[in-house]
């Protein structure tokens, strides 16, 4: 495993972390359902390949994915761990502004310090500990101000709640107001081969603010690890149901850039998913590649990314193939 420090912090974190999206099932991740004994297995699995970083959110299953590490994390397993959640999004029905309806419930947007610290400490709650290592503003927003937000971020600092801050769903133009007021350790923003350009955009205000710019989706939901995924099919309200990949044009091209990257597995010796994931992590050098595990065998496949060193040329012959399935916004 290789470790990166989280900004300027003294945060020393697996440049692969865990995401945990997935185990939150319900709708968005229908296919499985994940209980406390896997997410202990996983966990495990994790310490044991050297990944100390995961990623939750209060969103994640409504409550579920943060209540399953909370129950799995017990048995010392909490220390051994960077424990990064996020706040903003809620479903308490307390007057944000209007996210999503899902599962019977409404998610509303809320980053004034009120909410804010409810957020905290219903997730320290649900996880059953009493610090966060990382605090992610999932959606940034503009009906509150930023002074409000990142004055209640830092209090919880100070008072040990949290250790450091994050913004996600943000532009460069929010970090640079975010840092007015405070530190912030990393950005966690969507970033792929088939949807680069958010990132190339943010890329250079991420190295002046020195921070972690944390990739999610690399692998879009599982659509760039093997040719056959683009071709199924997902029950509504799935997210991979909602993404532009399994649509014509875009899946034959897709189908077209796993031709390409044939000869390259052979060359590498690799999956498909880890050429991508090398190619990722090629694009920026303060890069934590943030990815979504419900397999063990997943997690141990993802780890030989960071073995493979991507020729410039064989990256440019990606970047080219991918062009023709690419889009310009992506919203999950
Ligand atoms: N801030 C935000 O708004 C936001 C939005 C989306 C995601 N996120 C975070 O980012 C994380 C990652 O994103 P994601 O989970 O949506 O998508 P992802 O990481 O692009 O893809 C996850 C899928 O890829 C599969 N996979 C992972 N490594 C693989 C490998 N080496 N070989 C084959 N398959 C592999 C996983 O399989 P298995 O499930 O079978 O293990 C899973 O189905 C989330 O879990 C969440 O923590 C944040």
């Amino acid at each position: 495993m290789k470790y990166q420090k989280l900004g300027k912090t003294d945060l020393n974190a697996s440049v692969i972390s865990f995401g945990t999206w997935g185990i939150g099932g319900g709708s968005v991740w229908s296919d499985l359902s994940v209980g406390v004994g896997e997410v202990e297995s996983l966990l495990d699995a994790a310490g044991d390949l050297g990944i100390n970083y995961i990623d939750t959110a209060p969103v994640y299953g409504t409550g579920v994915s943060e209540e399953l590490l909370g129950k799995a994390l017990k048995n010392g397993r909490r220390s051994k761990f960077l424990l990064q959640t996020k706040c903003s999004l809620n479903w308490r029905n307390e007057g944000g502004n209007f996210h999503y309806e899902r599962d019977g419930y409404t998610v509303e947007n809320d980053t004034s310090a009120k909410a804010v610290r409810k957020d905290v400490e219903d997730s320290l709650r649900r996880m059953q500990t009493d610090y966060l290592d990382v605090l992610v503003v999932h959606y940034v927003c503009k009906s509150w101000p930023v002074e409000e937000t990142m004055g209640a971020l830092q209090a919880m600092v100070k008072e040990g709640k949290i250790r450091a801050v994050g913004l996600s769903n943000s532009k460069p133009g929010d970090l640079d107001e975010y840092e007015k007021y405070g530190t912030v350790a990393l950005v966690q923003e969507q970033y792929s081969l088939l949807a680069p350009y958010h990132g190339c955009e943010y890329f250079p205000t991420a190295q002046k603010h020195n921070a972690v710019f944390q990739v999610y989706g690399a692998l879009e939901e599982g659509f760039l690890t093997a040719p056959d995924y683009v071709d199924r099919s997902f029950p509504k309200g799935d997210v991979r149901g909602k993404l532009p990949w399994i649509h014509e044009p875009i899946r034959g091209e897709i189908h077209k850039l796993f031709q390409v990257m044939q000869p390259l597995t052979e060359k590498y010796a690799c999956s498909y998913s880890n050429l991508v994931q090398a190619w990722t992590l090629k694009q920026f050098p303060n890069l934590n590649l943030l990815t979504g595990f419900r397999h063990i065998e997943t997690m141990e496949n993802t780890c030989r990314c960071l073995d493979i060193t991507l020729s410039d040329e064989d990256a440019r012959l990606l970047s080219e193939a991918a062009k023709p399935a690419q889009v310009k916004e992506l919203d999950k």
